[in-house]
């Protein structure tokens, strides 16, 4: 299918599969693929391993002035970097993950990453996915998605993510941590994440990746009137 070029914003709770259905997505329509979140848990580890967080989530006021010479970015096959070293394996463990909602909710950190985000997206065509891609990032975004699926699925997929990673999961730790990112998600001040007016719900308890990319690609033939 040739699609237009447009900016696709996915947005949802933790572990409804945004990234894997926005990767997918992208590959079919030759887009550009952007994880938000990706940058968010690399500002994370960076604040870890710099000593910037406390492990009661206590952020130092000197992180602002250190993200200034902070290179977070991608690679063409969407691994996230910070300089030459990649860190896609620690940003996905948890450690990260119990910190990275905290982080989220500070104002200067969401405004660096948006920033980033119009960088990185400045060539149009492009799948994006977050908390707030819909209603902050991009609000004129043509396609909006918002996604949901069961608690218990959720959980899951994560569980099943972390082992095929190596890692050895707790999965009633796995089910806290969403519960608990999802609540500061949506309860924080600066963009919470909330579902866009003009979105579509998508809830794919039941659905399988190949049906989902089907599903996007009706709404943008159908939005666009395309007929091939
Ligand atoms: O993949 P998963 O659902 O676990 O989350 P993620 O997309 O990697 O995002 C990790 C965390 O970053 C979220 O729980 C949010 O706290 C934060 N985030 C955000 O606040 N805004 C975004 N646009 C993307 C992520």
């Amino acid at each position: 299918m040739t699609s237009p070029d447009i900016i696709i914003a996915i947005d949802g709770y933790s572990s409804t599969g945004k990234s894997s259905f926005a990767k997918l997505l992208a590959k079919e329509l030759d887009f550009l693929y952007l994880d938000s979140g990706a940058l968010y848990r690399g500002v994370t580890l960076f604040a870890q391993e710099q000593g910037y967080i406390t492990a009661d989530n206590v952020i130092s006021p000197e992180l602002e002035q250190a993200l200034q010479t902070l290179d977070l970015h991608f690679s063409s096959d969407n691994s996230c970097f910070i300089g030459e070293r990649c860190i896609e394996k620690e940003i996905r463990s948890m450690k990260v993950s119990s910190q990275v909602s905290p982080i989220a909710t500070v104002p200067y950190i969401r405004s660096w990453v948006d920033c980033l985000l119009h960088r990185f997206a400045s060539c149009g065509r492009v799948v994006m996915d977050g908390r707030d891609i819909g209603t902050t990032v991009f609000p004129d975004a043509q396609i909006k998605i918002f996604m949901t699926a069961s608690e218990q699925v959720r959980a899951r997929r994560r569980y099943d993510e972390l082992l095929a990673k190596g890692q050895n999961p707790d999965l009633e730790e796995v089910k806290a941590n969403l519960k608990e990112r999802d609540y500061i998600d949506s309860h924080r001040e600066t963009s919470p994440l909330a579902r866009a007016e003009d979105s579509f719900l998508l809830d794919n308890s039941d659905m399988t990746l190949k049906e989902e990319v089907e599903w996007v690609k009706g709404l943008i033939r159908g939005r666009f009137l395309l007929y091939d």
